[in-house]
C-alpha cells in the first residue's frame, strides 16, 4: 500500500490567509514548511489511487503529486474520492474536481446528505461521478486491490449545520475513520475524532499505519494565543497531548498526526512540543511525506 499525505495541514491550511500567528509567519518566510488542507491519496498498485478528503487545496496538490499527474489526454490515475465528514477542509476540493473525470464518490448516508443540500455540487455530474453511498462496518473497493471500511468515531456535525446545541461526542455517520486494507496491510486514517474510547483503541490496536487527528496540540491552545473562543473539543478534535497518552504502549506500526491547525507547535520541526511527540513515537505529517506499507 502507498499513501501520499496530499495536505497535512487542519481548515485555514499553514500559513491561513488571515492569521498572524508566530508559525502562520514563519510559513510565509519559509522558516517552518507551509502546509495545505487535510487529504491523503492511497493506492494499492501504485497505478490506480484513491483519495481521501477533497480539500480547497487539490489543485495545487495534485499539481505537485506526480502519480496523480494525467496519463493521456483527458485521463488521470483517480479512481474514487471517499470523504470522512462534511467539514469544508475535506469536500470543497470537489468542485475543483468538475472537468469531466469519472470517479466514484463515497461517504456515508449523512455526509452524501449534506453534499445534496449543496445546489453547486451539482457541476459533479452523476453520470461520471456516482454517489455511493457507504454504511458503516461495509467493505467498499476504492481502487483494484484496496478496500476500506468506514466505522463511526466521537464528532460532531459540520460547522454549517450546527444548531444552537452542539453535541461534539456524536458517534454516528457525521464523523468517520477509515480502516484501508491492500496486499495484507492495515492503515487507519481518522483525521478528526473528539474522544479515544476504549472500543477506538482496540479498532486502532495492530493497524501497521495509524493517521490521527493532531488539531491542536492543547485543548485550549486558541484561546491562549488569542486566535479564537472555542476548544478543541468543542470543534471536535481530541488534544494531541491525550492522544499521545491514551495510545502510549499501545502497538501500532507507525504512528503519524495530520489535520494539523497553524496554531499547532508540531508544525514547527523545531519546537520541543515536536520533539516530545518524536520521542513518544510519533511521526508529524508533511505535504508529501509518503508511507509505503
Ligand atoms: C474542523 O476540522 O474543525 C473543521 O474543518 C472546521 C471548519 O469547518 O473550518
Ligand atoms: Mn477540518
Ligand atoms: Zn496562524
Amino acid at each position: 500500500m502507498r499513501i501520499i499525505v496530499l495536505g497535512a495541514a487542519a481548515g485555514g491550511g499553514l500559513p491561513q490567509w488571515n492569521c498572524g500567528c508566530g508559525n502562520c509567519n514563519a510559513a510565509r518566510v519559509g522558516r517552518i514548511p507551509a502546509m495545505t488542507q487535510s487529504s491523503v491519496a492511497v493506492s494499492a498498485d501504485g497505478r490506480d489511487w484513491a483519495i481521501l478528503n477533497a480539500s480547497p487545496d487539490i489543485r495545487a496538490q495534485l499539481a505537485a503529486t506526480p502519480a496523480l499527474h494525467p496519463t493521456g489526454l483527458r485521463d488521470m490515475p483517480l479512481r474514487s474520492v471517499l470523504v470522512t465528514n462534511g467539514d469544508i477542509d475535506h469536500v470543497a476540493g470537489l468542485l475543483t474536481l468538475r472537468e469531466s473525470q469519472p470517479f466514484a464518490l463515497y461517504a456515508t448516508p449523512a455526509i452524501h446528505a449534506a453534499l445534496s443540500a449543496n445546489p453547486m455540487l451539482a457541476a459533479l455530474r452523476e453520470d461520471l461521478v456516482p454517489r455511493r453511498t457507504v454504511a458503516l462496518d461495509q467493505s467498499i473497493d476504492l481502487a483494484p486491490g484496496l478496500t476500506a471500511t468506514l466505522f463511526a468515531v466521537p464528532g460532531k456535525v459540520p460547522l454549517y449545520q450546527e444548531g444552537a446545541v452542539v453535541e461534539t461526542g456524536l458517534v454516528g455517520e457525521t464523523t468517520v475513520g477509515v480502516e484501508l486494507a491492500a496486499n495484507g496491510r492495515r492503515a487507519l486514517y481518522i483525521p478528526g475524532c473528539a474522544d479515544l474510547p476504549g472500543w477506538l483503541l482496540d479498532r486502532i490496536a495492530g493497524a501497521d499505519l495509524l493517521m490521527f487527528d493532531g488539531t491542536l496540540w492543547e485543548d485550549d491552545e486558541m484561546i491562549r494565543m488569542g486566535l479564537g473562543q472555542k476548544t478543541g473539543l468543542r470543534m471536535g478534535h481530541i488534544p494531541v497531548v491525550d492522544t499521545i497518552a491514551a495510545l502510549r504502549g499501545l502497538a501500532v506500526g507507525q504512528r503519524v498526526f495530520v489535520h494539523m491547525n497553524n496554531s499547532n507547535p508540531l508544525t514547527d520541526p523545531g519546537s520541543t512540543q515536536t520533539a516530545e511527540a518524536q520521542a513518544a513515537g510519533w511521526q508529524i505529517g508533511r505535504d508529501g511525506m509518503e508511507i509505503t506499507l
